[in-house]
């Protein structure tokens, strides 16, 4: 049980934690763009300071991009080992001009904090300092032996977490992983997530002529790249919502009756929901319920396309290229690696002879599921109900982190806590991110009592 002090300590602390995640959130650390390395650099400082402060000896790892930091502070060998693992970077924070306050200058509103990497995920797992820092504060001993890693290549694809992982097996060893970067089912019902959906992520290139032509002395001799991509990309899915990619489909696992009864069984208000997106209808194969199919069914998705004239007025050309970013959810058992394949083999077979296509990965990340039926779930359950006072649901998420796989796969560790702190609706990757204070405040309660419960549960 946690003790009543610490629980003191948290309610004290309260406007200090909010102060930090503040300062945190001014750090633009975005990973996809170069010219934010000097502050994906201190992103990492930031943390690999905040650890240090807390009594843990930690370490800032160059990669060949983005420094890990990997922290650990061992309370006692025979007690169990608890591995915290979040992301410092953040997504782009385009389109500026629909923030109502820039996405680096935090900014507070109606109980949210609004910011660029407010729930995902600086928000999220500086709830486990917070917590960690209360334990301490009110002179308590961590009542396990607790080890963090927090990278800054998550959201693109955690290229260099791999091979961090590789060369560190032995120091990374746990019992357990926590993870908080994912939502609740909705704001207010707490979820443990399951499972997460794989990714693959192409890009497409296709080349007409040489340059731009004008379409009066040209139009009609030669094919157009832009109506060509259109094309080929409209033949990537059929009439009904599926893939229409062969073989796409081939390793989807079915789910058993009593699963897909407890997705419909799940209290997801789709009015709500249409309101939320403002859209009228929404879309996706017939056959399956919203739940499922936002969480266990793969999908594919234009992210963007581009080619030709956009500007202001008329230009009479025909375009000498286009391109597209695509990219696909996994669900168990597809594998990354061969999805791209049939992606590359597929569009190959349709693309016309008068054009050229240019296809590259990426990134890509397997789908993974979690076995639910250990004790440290009921651990991870009984956290969750102390610090936002329900009993969480068992939901599967259809994002992707992609370094959970490689957890399994190297560490050996198949007990992965996933517990979303956040909301759906908290707008993580669009403009106007935020995160709800009384969320963080929970997050941390949860954080606290995760480690109490997870001592018990080892024990017994
Ligand atoms: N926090 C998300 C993953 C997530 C999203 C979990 C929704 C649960 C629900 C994570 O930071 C993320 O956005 N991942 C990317 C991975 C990709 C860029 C390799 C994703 O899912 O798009
Ligand atoms: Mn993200």
């Amino acid at each position: 049980m946690l003790p009543q002090s610490v629980l003191e300590q948290i309610r004290t602390n309260r406007q200090r934690y909010l102060q930090e995640l503040s300062d945190f959130l001014r750090i633009p650390s975005v990973s996809t763009d170069s010219s934010h390395r000097s502050d994906i650099r201190k992103a990492a400082h930031w943390v690999f300071d905040r650890l240090t402060r807390l009594g843990f000896e930690s370490e800032l790892h160059e990669t060949e991009r983005h420094p890990v930091v990997f922290a650990h502070r061992l309370a006692e060998p025979a007690l169990p080992t608890l591995l915290i693992y979040g992301h410092y970077d953040v997504q782009p924070p385009d389109p500026f001009d629909e923030w109502l306050t820039p996405p680096f200058s935090p900014s507070i509103r109606d109980g949210y904090i609004y910011a660029r990497g407010a729930t995902d995920n600086k928000g999220q797992f500086l709830t486990y300092f917070e917590a960690i820092e209360a334990i301490l504060g009110a002179n308590e001993e961590l009542p396990i032996n607790v080890k963090v890693l927090i990278e800054g290549e998550e959201e693109i694809g955690s290229p260099s977490l791999g091979p961090f992982l590789r060369g560190h097996l032995k120091e990374l060893k746990t019992d357990a992983i926590a993870i908080s970067d994912g939502s609740q089912f909705a704001s207010g019902i707490p979820a443990i997530t399951y499972g997460l959906r794989g990714l693959c992520y192409l890009h497409v290139d296709v080349q007409g002529p040489r340059f731009d032509l004008h379409s009066g002395s040209f139009g009609g001799l030669v094919a157009n790249p832009v109506q060509v991509l259109a094309e080929m990309l409209a033949r990537l899915k059929n009439r009904d919502g599926t893939v229409a990619i062969p073989g796409f489909y081939d390793d989807v696992r079915v789910l058993e009756p009593l699963e897909r009864q407890e997705m419909d069984d799940l209290p997801l208000n789709e009015n709500e929901l249409k309101e939320y997106l403002g859209v009228d209808e929404l879309a996706g194969e017939a056959d399956y319920g919203p739940v499922e199919r936002r969480s266990a069914r793969p999908t594919l998705d234009v992210n963007g396309i581009w080619g030709g004239f956009a500007g202001e007025g008329a230009k009479t050309i025909i375009p000498a290229k286009a391109g597209a970013k695509v990219s696909m959810r996994l669900v168990p058992d597809q594998r990354a690696a061969t999805i791209d394949e049939l992606f590359k083999d597929y569009l190959h077979s349709i693309a016309p002879s008068s054009v050229k296509i240019q296809i590259s990965e990426i990134h890509g990340s397997d789908p993974v599921l979690i076995e639910r039926d250990q004790p440290a779930m009921q651990a991870a359950a009984k956290a969750i109900e102390f610090g936002f006072g329900k009993t969480p649901v068992f939901i599967r998420e259809g994002g992707s982190i992609p370094i959970v796989g490689l957890f399994k796969e190297l560490l050996g560790c198949d007990t992965i806590l996933l517990m979303g702190w956040g909301s759906p609706d908290d707008g993580a990757h669009s403009p106007n991110e935020r995160f709800s204070l009384e969320d963080f405040h929970r997050g941390i309660c949860s954080a606290a009592a995760l480690f109490y419960e997870l001592a018990e549960s080892f024990k017994r």
